[in-house]
This record gives structure tokens, C-alpha cells and sequence, in this order.
């Protein structure tokens, strides 16, 4: 009897041995993917700094997310902070930070279509598949309006994971944004905001880092285990509250659904509210016309 209970407990430490040896493996793989390079063949975007690109360049600013991570002004700011080992601050983007002053064209597409540092690393917070389909037009007001933005100082950002979450990252579990995009994918002709459904289409790739690439939802890879799941955006599910444009363009205005109760303050409602008329009730449409697949059932 004895005996037997000898080498449970010997095959325990054993599995528990290994088990500490593959989250050390996969902490070491993860830092070594963060430390790769992401070789992309971009062409450059030259940017525009008329009244009109610079008035178009703030609007996407302002509502597509960069504000809420860089700040209004571009200094920079702290994104997350759990005090449990994640902390995250954003780099400042304007030209008072050395290496951003530094920057040709292609290395402003590199970061926000690529999701690649201009030094060839990947970003790993920056949801780039957002906006690797931003059109020319799009992202060449987009980066002139930042250019135009007064020189602050401030440096880097910096990024602090926990453990769990680089062994994730390490065997593939989450991945960062250059390993999600199709780098060979062409950007969209230009796209003349109109409240269409193929306009939504566009605008919803602004969606898809929390909301997945088919807008299904799910878990959102890498968050924070407080954070709930992602809605399911196709029809169907949460859409079914929003029957009438109205009362979806409310709902992204004021963070509140029909019934008056909360959605999670993760949906970054501080952007997402400055999104115009003509962009929410264009998502809606798109929305309505996502296909529906078995597993939304
Ligand atoms: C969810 C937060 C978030 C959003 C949204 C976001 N960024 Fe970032 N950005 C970051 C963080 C954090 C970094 C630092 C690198 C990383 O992600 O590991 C960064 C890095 C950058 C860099 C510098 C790349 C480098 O390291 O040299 C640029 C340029 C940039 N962002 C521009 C933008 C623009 C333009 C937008 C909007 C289209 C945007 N970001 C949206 C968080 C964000
Ligand atoms: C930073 C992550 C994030 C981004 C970006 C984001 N969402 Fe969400 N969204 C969430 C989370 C998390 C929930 C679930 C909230 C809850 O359960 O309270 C949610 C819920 C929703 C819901 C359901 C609301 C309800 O009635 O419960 C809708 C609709 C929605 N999102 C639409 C969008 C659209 C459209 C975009 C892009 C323009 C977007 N979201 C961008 C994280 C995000």
C-alpha cells in the first residue's frame, strides 16, 4: 500500500516538475518572439497636412483609438496598470519624442498597418489589425494630423506582462498583432464615408481586436481575467437590442443599453462616442448583414 502511495506522490512532483519547466520554457520562447524581427515589405504613404486631411486626420484620431491609448496630445499615458504584474504606457507620438521625429512615411505604416516598430520589432499591446486596412486617404491624413501635433516631451512606452500571460504569448496561445495581419492584403481603395453597409465594413475593422476577425466575440486574448468576453456582434445575439439604428447609435454614445444598464466600461466608449452619425449608423447596417455561422447559435 505504502508503496503505491510512494510513487503517486513520485509521479506528482514529477508532473509538477514538469509543469514548471514548460512555463519556464514558454516564458523564454515568448521573450525571444517579442525580441524577433517581423520583415515586412511596406510602401510608404506620404502625409497630407491641408485643412481637410488635417480635419479627417483628428476625426480618426480622436475615434478610432489613439487617443484613448496615446492621449489627446500624443504624449503618451499609462493604458493599463493591474498592480498584479501588467503595466502598460504608451510611447508618446509626437515629434518631441527623438525617435518618432526620426520617422520616414513607411515607418508610420510599419507601426499603425503592420504592427511592427520601426526597429523590425513586433508591437505586442497596439491593436494594428484595427487598422491595417485603413485606406491611403485614411492614413495619410491620419499621420499628418499627428505631425501636426505640438512637440511634448516624453520618450518610449513600456510593457510589462505577467508571467502566465508571456508563457501564452510564448507557445502561441495569444499572439501578438504583426502574427494576426495578412501583410500581403492591399489597403482598401478610398473609402468616402457615406451610412452604407459596405462603409461599415470599413469602419468595423476598428472592432475586430476585441471583437475577433468575424466580430463572433469571445474572450479577449491577453486581457485581464476581470474583463468579460467580447460580444457576439453578429445578428442574432446582443444585436438584438438594437432593432433601429437609433437605438444602437444611443447605446455607442452613451455606454448604456436600452434598459439603462452598463456595458462594461472595456468597450472604450470615450473614443467610440466621437464616432460621427454617419459611421455608427453605417456599422449598424454592416452589423445587420454579418453572416450568421452554427457556432453563434
Ligand atoms: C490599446 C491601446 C492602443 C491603441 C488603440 C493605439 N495604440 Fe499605438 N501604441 C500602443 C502601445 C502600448 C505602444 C507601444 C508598443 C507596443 O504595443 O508594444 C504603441 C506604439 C505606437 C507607435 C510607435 C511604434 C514604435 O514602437 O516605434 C505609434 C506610431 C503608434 N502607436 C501610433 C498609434 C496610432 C496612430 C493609433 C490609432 C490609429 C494607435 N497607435 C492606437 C497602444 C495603442
Ligand atoms: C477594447 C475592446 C473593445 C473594442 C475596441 C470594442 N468593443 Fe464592443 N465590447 C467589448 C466588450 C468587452 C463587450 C462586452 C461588454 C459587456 O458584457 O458588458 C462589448 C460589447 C459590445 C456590444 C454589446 C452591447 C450590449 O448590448 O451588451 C456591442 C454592440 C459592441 N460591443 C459593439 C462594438 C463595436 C461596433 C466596436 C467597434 C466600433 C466595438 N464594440 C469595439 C470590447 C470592445
Amino acid at each position: 500500500m505504502r508503496r503505491v502511495w510512494w510513487i503517486g506522490f513520485g509521479v506528482l512532483g514529477g508532473l509538477a516538475l514538469l509543469a514548471a519547466i514548460a512555463f519556464g520554457v514558454g516564458i523564454w520562447l515568448g521573450e525571444r518572439k517579442a525580441e524577433r524581427r517581423v520583415d515586412v515589405d511596406a510602401a510608404p504613404v506620404s502625409w497630407r497636412t491641408d485643412a481637410e486631411a488635417l480635419a479627417r486626420g483628428k476625426y480618426l484620431y480622436d475615434s478610432r483609438g489613439c487617443m484613448e491609448c496615446h492621449g489627446a496630445d500624443g504624449r503618451g499615458k499609462v493604458v493599463l496598470r493591474d498592480g498584479k504584474g501588467l503595466y502598460v504606457r504608451s510611447p508618446n507620438i509626437t515629434a518631441g519624442n527623438p525617435q518618432v521625429a526620426e520617422y520616414e512615411p513607411v515607418d508610420w505604416v510599419l507601426a499603425i498597418r503592420h504592427g511592427v516598430s520601426p526597429t523590425g520589432r513586433p508591437l505586442l499591446i497596439m491593436p494594428s489589425e484595427d487598422y491595417n486596412q485603413l485606406s491611403d486617404d485614411d492614413l495619410s491624413a491620419l499621420v499628418g494630423y499627428i505631425r501636426s501635433l505640438p512637440a511634448l516631451p516624453g520618450g518610449s512606452g513600456e510593457v510589462q506582462l505577467p508571467s502566465l500571460v508571456w508563457a501564452m504569448y510564448g507557445y502561441g496561445m495569444i499572439r501578438d498583432a504583426a502574427a494576426k495581419i495578412d501583410h500581403t492584403l492591399p489597403p482598401p481603395a478610398p473609402q468616402p464615408p457615406a451610412a452604407t453597409a459596405s462603409y461599415g465594413a470599413y469602419v468595423a475593422n476598428s472592432c475586430i481586436g476585441c471583437h475577433g476577425a468575424n466580430l463572433a466575440g469571445g474572450k479577449i486574448p491577453g486581457a485581464p481575467p476581470d474583463w468579460p468576453p467580447a460580444a457576439d456582434l453578429r445578428p442574432g445575439a446582443a444585436m438584438s437590442r438594437y432593432d433601429t439604428a437609433e437605438r444602437f447609435v444611443s447605446m455607442m454614445r452613451s455606454g448604456r443599453r436600452p434598459d439603462g444598464s452598463e456595458v462594461s466600461r472595456v468597450m472604450p466608449f470615450d473614443t467610440l462616442s466621437r464616432m460621427s452619425d454617419t459611421d455608427l449608423t453605417a456599422l449598424w447596417l454592416h452589423l445587420r448583414e454579418l453572416p450568421l455561422t452554427q457556432a453563434s447559435r
